[in-house]
């Protein structure tokens, strides 16, 4: 086991996930689309926002936990489902999962997944996790798609909404992203640089989409996710589809993606339990505004109807506090796991957690709280957020 007592923040680890990781995959997780304005807005939009310094409080007996959807959860943190997760690192996703489950919060499947909804289930011992799914035009693919994860004891479904076509991501056309790589030239040269990476990646059989690979028909170039995606993904999807998908589900159903109060009302309308205010980590709408600055606007006309959550730019636990202050039930982290992930697989998504949960229990009792069912605005400073 690596000594990681010296991994103090999220940056440390992803440092070394940038040294560890060939560069498309990499790029893949640290890229958002066109300028990447949003992408930075979502972090530094947080570090706008000023924390009321409390003394003199008992800080005492703090606690974190908390639910999400009814679901128990050691802090208000969830691992989102983010594409690709097993090119970061071998296995990727059961390491998630595992990490996840050992910490006590809730992980997130992708459908983008390399490891299956079936691998994740054999290798936690079946604990319940989330999948996260997309809209495809094959209809049937979804409805076994759905059975799949209810046999793997999904306990909660994440319908993503902003991803009908894909945002247009520089950096993953010119490094020609696809799962396995194609080994050209360039990609054998960086590959040689990253012997971990290689390791891994012989002693396993998962390289390219797990839940899609021998169950979706006439997929014919499924390595590439953009092609994937603009042959399959459906760019028709509705309010009729969310019904449709709820229906078919019957379970918890979280919807993805929302930035809009018009769309958030109807996401409350549609009988979801939760939404997530999410621009998809800046990934989809560069322009859009960050995920932190939407929060606010959509808490007030809806929050009374269905759990507020929300992703994007959560590189601490300062952050995670100011989302709760802002409203946000729950949170999600994509790529401050990735980064754990990356630079040392399961043991460093446990250091990413750990990392995040100290923080925010710390910055919780400076602020002059020990319950983080207590957090509310008045944690904020007027004026900043
Ligand atoms: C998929 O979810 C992506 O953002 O690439």
């Amino acid at each position: 086991m690596p000594d990681l007592s010296k991994i103090t923040n999220i940056e440390d680890l992803r440092v070394i996930a940038k040294r560890r990781v060939p560069k498309m995959f990499y790029d893949y997780a640290d890229s958002g689309a066109w300028t990447e304005g949003t992408y930075r807005a979502n972090e530094s939009d947080f570090q706008k926002i000023k924390l009321r310094q409390r003394v003199a409080v008992n800080m005492e007996g703090r606690s974190l936990r908390t639910t999400m959807i009814g679901q128990e959860t050691a802090m208000p943190v969830a691992i989102a489902p983010t594409g690709l997760t097993g090119m970061q690192h071998a296995d990727g996703e059961i390491l998630g999962a595992r990490a996840a489950k050992a910490f006590g919060i809730p992980f997130t499947l992708s459908t983008m997944s390399i490891c299956s909804l079936e691998d994740i289930a054999e290798n936690t011992g079946r604990h319940p996790f989330w999948f996260q799914l997309y809209v495809m035009k094959d209809r049937d693919f979804i409805e076994r798609l759905i059975e799949r994860a209810k046999a793997a004891n999904v306990t909660a479904l994440q319908l993503t909404l902003d991803l009908q076509i894909l945002g247009q991501r520089h950096k993953d056309i010119k490094n020609g992203l696809t799962a396995p790589p194609k080994p050209t030239i360039k990609n054998l040269i960086n590959l040689a640089t990253k012997p971990r990476w290689c390791m891994g990646m012989l002693g396993t059989k998962r390289r390219t989409f797990g839940n899609i690979a021998g169950h979706a028909k006439g997929v014919k170039d499924l390595s590439s996710l953009s092609s994937w995606t603009a042959e399959q993904f459906d760019p028709a999807l509705s309010w009729a589809d969310v019904e449709w998908i709820k229906k078919l589900w019957g379970g918890k159903l979280i919807l993805k993606g929302v930035m809009d109060v018009e769309d958030a009302r109807l996401a409350a309308a549609s009988g979801a339990d939760a939404l997530i205010v999410s621009n998809h980590g800046g990934r989809q709408l560069d322009g859009a505004p960050s995920s932190i600055a939407a929060l606010p606007a959509i808490v007030d006309a809806v929050g009374t109807e269905i759990e507020v959550w929300m992703d994007g730019g959560i590189r601490s636990g300062q952050d995670v506090l100011k989302a709760r202050a802002l409203g946000a039930r729950g949170t999600l982290i994509g790529r401050s796991f990735l980064y754990g992930l990356g630079a040392f697989g399961q043991e460093g998504v446990t250091r990413a957690l750990q990392i995040i949960q100290k923080e925010l229990d710390i910055t919780m009792a400076f602020c002059g709280r020990t319950n983080i069912d207590e957090v509310d605005s008045s944690i904020l400073l007027p004026g900043t957020f």
